[in-house]
């Protein structure tokens, strides 16, 4: 069993980005499942229907989000109403959307489970509480799970880490948009890696063009950022197992933009 995750995608430059390397990467990888955190999408911040539906019909499996979830409006709804669009497990039981999913290729069940970081996040409970209840609902329904632990705090991460060491396939981090250089399988048998880094513009900053970055930056007044287009690059990894609920390996996937795609 294989898994292609991508980190953060943004905006459309990050899609194009993605769908120009998707068949290259599938043909490479041959990954049973995608999973993609988009929450960047649309324009830099949030994600629309459109953008969900087009992810969805170019063989993404599971769409995650993060902080930005609810910035188009036009979304809530989508949120309720597709199974496969996860906004984190963790915030309000009122908010639109639900936290995890199971999915089924060939036979094989992968249950989903987006989270949020509570440090310096504005989740409304608590990331540990509710990735058990989460796993508790999942059990005896599911072969596999992947964790998106969207969080700030390296600390969290970590800690989510090891607290579902042996219990999970993989818990992957995003949300920072810079890949991290610990990607490893825990001892119990958990991938893990604490950012996975984004899908989107290098040359800006976390995905903003840098010139207004640094303004703002440096003069500490507001300014409207834009997404950059300079030197666009996914970011993903790929998780393999050979065993229910254990990682064989993690491996990095650092690409640069197919030329003409973005
Ligand atoms: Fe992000
Ligand atoms: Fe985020």
């Amino acid at each position: 069993m294989t898994i292609l995750f991508v980190g953060d995608v943004v905006g459309g430059i990050g899609k194009r980005t993605l769908l120009g390397l998707l068949p290259s990467l599938s043909e490479r990888f041959e990954p049973q499942f995608i999973v993609v955190n988009a929450e960047n999408a649309a324009g830099g911040i949030g994600i629309t229907p459109k953008i969900a539906d087009d992810l969805f019909a170019n063989g993404v499996d599971v769409i995650t989000l993060g902080n930005h979830t609810y910035r188009h409006r036009e979304i809530y709804e989508y949120l309720d109403a597709h199974e496969r669009i996860l906004r984190p497990a963790n915030f309000l039981r009122s908010q639109p959307g639900h936290g995890s999913c199971v999915v089924e290729h060939e036979g094989v069940r992968l249950g989903v489970v987006s989270l949020s970081g509570n440090l310096f996040m504005n989740a409304g409970r608590p990331a540990f509480a509710e990735v058990d209840a989460a796993l508790h609902a999942m059990k005896g329904k599911v072969d596999h799970v992947l964790v998106d632990m969207h969080a700030e705090a390296t600390s969290e991460k970590v800690g989510m880490g090891w607290h579902l060491d042996g219990r999970v396939t993989a818990v992957v981090g995003t949300h920072t948009h810079v890949p991290t250089a610990d990607a490893r399988v825990l001892p119990e048998g958990t991938a893990y890696i604490t950012d996975v880094g984004m899908t989107g513009p290098r040359g800006g900053v976390i995905g903003v063009k840098r010139e207004l970055a640094l303004e703002a930056m440096v003069t500490k007044m507001p300014i409207k950022f834009e997404t950059s287009a300079d030197d666009p690059w996914l970011n993903g990894v790929v998780i393999r197992s050979s065993e229910n609920m254990r990682a064989d390996s993690i491996e990095l996937v650092l690409e640069p933009a197919r030329a003409g795609t973005a």
